[in-house]
């Protein structure tokens, strides 16, 4: 979904709680699309990731104390450990947070937790990016409840599509799927990679071959799967699939192995684990608070 409104972050400032490597990517991307760094403040426990920031951007605003980055940024990215979440927060002034819009990228902990934490105080984003974000070709999965504006929507937005491309989630419950989907995503297709370079490797080519040719034809499907929008993806399976061919052959081999229902049954694996350590990570907080 695309917000209508055309209300820019440029003049804004985002604070981030951790300086990890999500905090970082989404940094680089900012600062890539032209976002001052002088309009960055970040927060970390310990200091060297501030000063390699520094060190990038010389502009960047860093401290160790959470509640300075509450006091000066307009929009708060909560990019800590989920385990750490409630840590994080339990020092914050609440009043901070009144008028502010806070995003969390902690993996399975879901909104309410967070304003739970924050005393219903704030306007809180829920988003799943992947780690692709840091070459800029990430995907985000946004949700929030209907507290928040359109256009905090559309600030949400523009934070992710500066390190690839976003989409809203209707429900809160399939951000365990976007989890599954795109969140675990990229390992899924470095494990189809692996295996493609094994077979290969097993019938003779020496690995960097292998893996030239298998890389190089996942960047090229997936760049025609990315510029083909309104094909269905089988169709363009299809257009390379001839009768009786060799690769009709491979798809065959396929279904005979039920590769789909591996597929289904690999996302429903994760989507499974995602809700338990959703579960532990909700006793945490309540444990921590
Ligand atoms: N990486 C991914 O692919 C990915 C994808 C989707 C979502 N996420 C989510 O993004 C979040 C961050 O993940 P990450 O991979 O960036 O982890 P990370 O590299 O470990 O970064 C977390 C950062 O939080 C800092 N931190 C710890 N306690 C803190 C506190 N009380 N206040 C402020 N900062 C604190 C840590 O500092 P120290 O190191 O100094 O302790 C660390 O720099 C997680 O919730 C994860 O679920 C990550």
């Amino acid at each position: 979904m695309t917000s209508k409104n055309c209300h820019s972050i440029a003049d804004l400032t985002i604070g981030f709680i951790g300086a990890g490597n999500m905090a970082q990517a989404i940094i680089h991307g900012l600062i890539a699309a032209d976002h001052s760094a002088s309009q960055i403040i970040c927060s970390n426990p310990s200091q060297g990731k501030l000063n390699a920031l520094k060190l990038a951007y010389p502009d960047i605003n860093s401290t160790t104390d959470n509640n300075k980055v509450f006091e000066v940024a307009d929009i708060i990215i909560l990019a800590v450990k989920p385990q750490m979440l409630s840590v994080a927060l339990s020092s914050i002034n609440t009043d901070l947070c009144a008028d502010k819009l806070l995003i969390s990228v902690a993996a399975g902990v879901e909104t309410s937790t967070i304003y739970e934490l924050l005393y219903s105080k704030g306007a809180i984003v829920r988003a799943m990016p992947n780690t692709p974000a840091t070459i800029g070709e990430g995907v985000t999965g946004l949700f929030a409840k209907g507290n928040v504006s359109e256009i905090q929507r559309s600030y949400s937005e523009q934070i992710f599509n500066s390190v690839g491309q976003s989409v809203w989630i209707k429900q809160e419950s399939q951000m365990d799927w976007v989890t599954a989907i795109s969140g675990s995503g990229p390992a899924h297709y470095f494990y189809f990679l692996e295996a493609v370079i094994d077979s290969a490797v097993l019938h003779g080519f020496d690995p960097s071959t292998a893996r030239q040719l298998a890389v190089q034809t996942a960047i090229g499907a997936t760049k025609m799967a990315g510029a083909n929008h309104d094909a269905d993806i089988s169709q363009l399976r299809q257009a390379v699939t001839s009768p009786g061919g060799t690769t009709a052959a491979a798809i065959e081999s396929f279904q005979n192995d039920q590769f789909a229902e591996i597929i289904n049954q690999a996302l429903k694996a994760s989507v499974k684990r995602g809700q338990e350590l959703a579960q532990t990570s909700k006793a945490k907080q309540t444990t921590h608070k």
